[in-house]
């Protein structure tokens, strides 16, 4: 038989194979998720997330060391929040010396060159697990929005490099935005969570904040009427180009594996980073599978992130970070 082609060339030795490779993954990729306590001497595992821990600042700032020497140089920092600083409008988000402010500056201390996003959303501080004012049988939109801004206002001012709102209200990026301009932070970058799906991938995350939603009897104990409705892909594309006309410097698509349908159509739409958000669902199920034996947890891991980076993420955030580093060097 004769072929004019013959693909198969292109695979027959490791050396070709990694000659002709379309995607590599390595450090400069990750963007570390860090959940910070309060106390002293913690690094408690989440049940739900095996190998992932919640660390108070002291260990938070030995653990940012690590990351730097292993060339992970950007963590995205998420709070738990104790029951009783918790309400109903995001009193204890604006603290100057609140827990998340106070990560900010260990991390800053600890390891200045780290770049340092921070989530910015109600919820870990919401009695009601909701990321935003609950009022009137719904989650109110404009009052949200106010608080979301003075938020960020306040961790650009504790010092963080990037805000990462994971909200999903209508407008934060234009208020957050024009309250930095207005005050002075135009460095400060803004991370947009801009097409966040209401996925049920995020039980362990919840789990590791204690941050889900509770019964009301007004309201869904679901985000599915302010996060997108997962079935949608169009909407994808609005949400973004809105986000990056209000401000955003990178785009987020979350979760991960389902949607990388919607980040391959960003790639082709608009010209600013797109991160994608490999959440701790889609980690806690190799973690699960990987523990009965049934899957080879570093492939399947390489073959994930990999996929991300293919399908046109340049910021990859994940908890496999540190194991996808230490698997490849
Ligand atoms: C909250 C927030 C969530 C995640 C990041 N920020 C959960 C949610 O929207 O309920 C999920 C991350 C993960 O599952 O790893 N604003």
């Amino acid at each position: 038989m004769k072929m004019l082609i013959r693909n198969r060339r292109l695979r027959s030795s490791e050396a070709i194979r990694s000659l002709v490779r379309e995607t590599y993954i390595t450090p400069n990729d990750f963007l570390v998720p860090l959940f910070v306590v309060e106390g002293k001497g913690i690094k408690e595992e989440i049940d739900s997330m095996p190998d992932y821990y919640r660390f108070s600042l002291d260990l938070l700032a030995k653990e940012v060391k690590e990351l730097w020497a292993m060339g992970l140089k950007a963590v995205l920092l998420f709070v738990k929040v104790p029951d009783n600083l918790k309400d109903n409008s995001g009193t204890e988000a604006l603290n100057a010396d609140g827990l998340m402010q106070r990560a900010i500056k260990t991390v800053k201390d600890a390891c200045p060159e780290m770049l340092v996003m921070t989530d910015v959303a109600l919820d870990p501080y919401s009695s009601f697990g909701h990321d935003g004012i609950v009022g009137n049988g719904e989650i109110v939109n404009d009052d949200t929005t106010a608080v979301l801004a003075e938020m960020g206002l306040s961790h650009a001012r504790a010092g963080a490099d990037f805000l990462a709102p994971s909200d999903m209200m209508d407008g934060r990026i234009f208020e957050m935005r024009t309250l930095l301009e207005d005050e002075g932070f135009y460095n400060t970058g803004i991370m947009s969570y801009s097409a966040k799906y209401a996925s049920s991938f995020y039980g362990p995350f919840r789990d590791a904040l204690d941050s889900a939603p509770v019964d009301l009897k007004d309201i869904p104990k679901d985000k599915k009427t302010y996060q997108m409705d997962f079935a949608n892909r169009d909407e994808a594309i609005k949400e973004t180009l809105m986000d990056i006309e209000e401000g955003a410097d990178i785009v987020m698509v979350k979760p991960g594996l389902c949607y990388l349908d919607i980040v391959r159509d960003l790639r082709e739409t608009v010209n600013v980073p797109i991160a994608v958000y490999q959440v701790s669902g889609e980690y806690a199920m190799l973690k699960a599978a990987a523990e009965k034996g049934w899957l080879d947890h570093d492939a399947v891991m390489m073959e994930q992130v990999t996929a991300i980076k293919r399908a046109g993420a340049q910021v990859i955030a994940s908890y496999f970070a540190k194991d996808v580093v230490k698997f490849i060097s």
